[in-house]
């Protein structure tokens, strides 16, 4: 029998809720199928900054490598540490060590859930470079505090980074309805948002089975919410692709249905699947946050694991689950409601 190792990092906020959640509907998939889950959590999260000075200890990055997969929670807490460290400290450097590339991101209503655009009927796959771009992290600041203060934050787009990114991308738009939209901002942004344009051109040769459509991201923001039907694969920059996926959750309902996977399709490293963000502290260990991205994350997972059946059984008891009205609107039904109707719904 299989049995995949898994990285639990429930992290922060309503991170650990959720985590629980999809873990237990994980574990009853499972007994009724032929692989085994072998969970292994780890406790790094911003508590763990405040006890020992680190998000993650110094070989987090080798620890992880052993796992087959890691499902991970949110992190962030802004009261207990700044932002800017806790997520360069632990979420933002899995991504990049692990070249998961391929952040994608479904946005789609379940059965039963509404939605602010009213009935729109919609089915799109984002798919955010996760490595590079707006990300890269290259910068400085000199002259702090003074008048001449300087802050440089250099975008990075390399041929590897954009071709890899964008092959991806047709290959999901050839495997679904065979649209793909390329965001960029290429009539201000001269250089990076020119070549990723030329890059999409030059593929587009090799992909004559998919219609290719350049898309401003202004335009594309509009598109979402006014003609989201029209959408199939979407594809953009790391801080592009970051923006418009919150834009796709709050079509689909909200955060509390926005799943994630930041996939390494080259599958040297694990791949990492999480809702997506944020940690809403607020509502931390209240019992109340909406546990379905983090489930429908750990479909992903089992999906990417090559568990297809298993992770089909689960979106269908997510599904039966909305479809009767349980957790389709905010504040309804709790964490716990909804983790044990999906549970049900599984038999
Ligand atoms: C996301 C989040 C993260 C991101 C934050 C928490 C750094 O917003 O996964 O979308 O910007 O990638
Ligand atoms: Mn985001």
């Amino acid at each position: 029998m299989k049995v995949y190792s898994i990285a639990l990092l429930p992290g922060d906020g309503i991170g650990p809720d959720v985590t629980a959640a999809a873990w237990q509907v994980l574990e009853a998939v499972a007994r009724s199928a032929d692989f085994k889950l072998q969970g292994t959590s780890l406790p790094w999260s911003c508590d763990h900054y405040l006890q020992t000075g680190a998000m993650m200890p110094d070989d987090g990055i080798e620890t992880l490598h052993g796992f087959d997969a890691i499902l991970l929670g949110a992190v962030g807490w802004p009261e207990k540490v700044p932002d800017a460290i806790s997520l360069h400290g632990l979420l933002l450097p899995i991504r990049k060590s692990f070249q998961q590339y391929a952040n994608i991101r479904p946005h789609r209503l379940l059965p039963g859930v509404e939605g602010p655009l009213r009935k729109a009927q919609f089915d799109i796959l984002c798919i955010r470079e996760n490595t590079e771009g707006e990300y890269s992290g290259a910068g400085g600041r000199v002259h702090q505090g003074t008048d001449n203060e300087v802050a440089i934050e250099t975008a990075i787009f390399t041929r590897m980074g954009v071709e890899r990114i964008l092959r991806f991308a047709f290959e999901q738009a050839r495997r679904r309805r065979g649209k793909l939209a390329s965001v960029t901002k290429s009539n201000a942004q001269r250089h990076s948002m020119v070549f990723w344009d030329e890059v999409t051109r030059e593929l587009a040769g090799e992909y004559p089975d998919v219609e290719v459509t350049s898309y401003h991201i202004d335009a594309m923001a509009a598109r979402i919410v006014m003609a989201p039907e029209s959408l199939d694969v979407v594809v953009a920059s790391n801080l592009f692709g970051d923006v418009l996926t919150d834009l796709g959750a709050a079509i689909q309902g909200g955060l509390g249905f926005a799943a994630s996977a930041n996939i390494n399709p080259g599958r040297d490293a694990p791949s990492m699947f999480e809702p997506v963000h944020g940690s809403a502290p607020d509502i931390a260990h209240l019992g109340i946050a909406n546990p379905i991205a983090a489930i429908w994350s750990a479909s992903m997972m089992l999906d990417h694991l090559g568990e297809t059946a298993a992770a089909a059984r689960i979106m269908t008891a997510l599904e039966a689950v909305t479809s009767r009205g349980i957790g389709t609107v905010p504040g309804k039904n709790k964490t716990d409601e909804i983790t044990k109707a999906v549970l049900a719904a599984l038999d």
